[in-house]
């Protein structure tokens, strides 16, 4: 059995701490800087207070200040932080962190460079990293899996990306479950932008369906079709997405898998069910309790990086209308109708 150290006191952290403590490991879970209140809660009533399940009893809580004890004599640690906690994960853990420790991160989302290439959170941190004279590679996790469906045992299909075999065996092996499948690829960009883009695409996939709920009038089916309709449109501009950055088809396929989960059901859905439905960008945060999303980051990045790209003559903006169309409606901050016209083809 493992020791296994999550940073990270969030909820996909704690359904990754209850599947790898289910199998018997020894998982030590320490919180940022601001989650020392949290920490407290898990300790005292051994339960996340956002999370429905209690933690098995194999989870030892810790925070921030001890998490160099918390990683002592791990196997591997797990950066469960979101987007906004990247540059901390990195100055404060992974600068300090013992090299021979191997690092999986869970964080989903993307960097840019100027000239408009985009980087996954290992590139970026691996490249900062070795600037600082430290040579880390850094594994990550994605795929389709929400926390609640994880916690619950419905069964997914996860992949776990980096460098060694060695070290990409020894974290399937702690983590898989019966529920839980994983694979195993060397293809980390692709399949780390793939996980990232979703968030971008799952905020328009949403927005078509909170507009078809306006025609639903009470009816006891709501409409998928338009929602279905746009899916499509994601798929094909993820996959001409992932095309540019070579990522193998599987790991391009995750993407759409995890699109489909995010698009059903997460915090990024209900953002943009709202806008859908004729709310702003500012009353559907206010009305989902001003919370943050990612998804809104990955827009604004990856519309940027195709916009700089479109200026080198590498792509031609016309083929993301969607890409375009969700980018717009955080610029004006309504949801507009959909360019339908501009999703259409005539390969005759
Ligand atoms: N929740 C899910 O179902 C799910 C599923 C798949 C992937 N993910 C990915 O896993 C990552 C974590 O998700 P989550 O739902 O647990 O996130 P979360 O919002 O619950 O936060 C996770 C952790 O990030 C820390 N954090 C947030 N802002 C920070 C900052 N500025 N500085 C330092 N730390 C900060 C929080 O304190 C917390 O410990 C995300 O990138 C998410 O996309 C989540």
């Amino acid at each position: 059995m493992a020791i296994i150290t999550i940073i990270g006191i969030g909820q996909y952290g704690s359904a990754l701490a209850c599947v790898a403590a289910e199998k018997g490991n020894e998982i030590r879970m320490a919180g940022s800087p601001v989650d020392d209140e949290i920490v407290d809660a898990c300790r005292k009533t051994g339960r996340h207070p956002k999370v429905d399940v209690p933690y098995p009893e194999n989870v030892k809580f810790y925070h921030c200040r001890d998490w160099e004890k918390a990683v002592e004599g791990a196997d591997f640690l797990i950066g469960a932080v979101n987007s906004f906690g990247v540059d901390w994960f990195l100055n404060d853990i992974l600068m300090k962190l013992d090299p021979s420790v191997p690092v999986l991160s869970a964080a989903k989302g993307l960097m840019e460079k100027r000239d408009g290439t985009l980087i996954s959170y290992p590139s970026y941190w691996e490249s900062k990293l070795a600037k600082a004279g430290i040579k880390r590679d850094i594994y990550a996790l994605g795929g389709p899996g929400t926390a609640e469906g994880i916690i619950n045992h419905d069964h997914t299909h996860v992949t776990i990306c980096g460098k060694d075999n060695a070290i990409l065996k020894m974290m399937k092996n702690a983590l898989q479950a019966s529920w839980y499948h994983i694979s195993l690829t060397h293809d980390a960009e692709g399949l780390e932008t793939a996980v990232a883009i979703k968030n971008a695409y799952a905020l328009g996939v949403a927005i078509a369906l909170g507009r078809a709920h306006r025609l639903d009038k009470g009816a006891e089916q709501p409409h998928f079709n338009s929602q279905a309709a746009v899916f499509y449109q994601a798929a094909k501009e993820m996959l001409r997405v992932l095309e540019l950055e070579h990522a193998e088809l599987d790991s391009a396929l995750v993407g759409i898998g995890d699109l489909y989960v995010t698009s059903m059901g997460a915090r990024t859905r209900k953002f943009g069910l709202l806008l859908g439905e004729g709310k702003t960008c500012e009353e559907a945060q206010e009305l989902l309790g001003g919370i943050t999303l990612e998804s809104l980051v990955v827009v604004r990045r990856l519309s940027h990086a195709m916009t700089v790209k479109a200026r080198q003559g590498k792509v031609n903006l016309s083929d993301f209308p969607l890409l375009q169309y969700v980018m717009s409606v955080l610029e004006t901050g309504k949801a507009n109708a959909l360019p339908w016209r501009r999703f259409t083809y005539e390969n005759l």
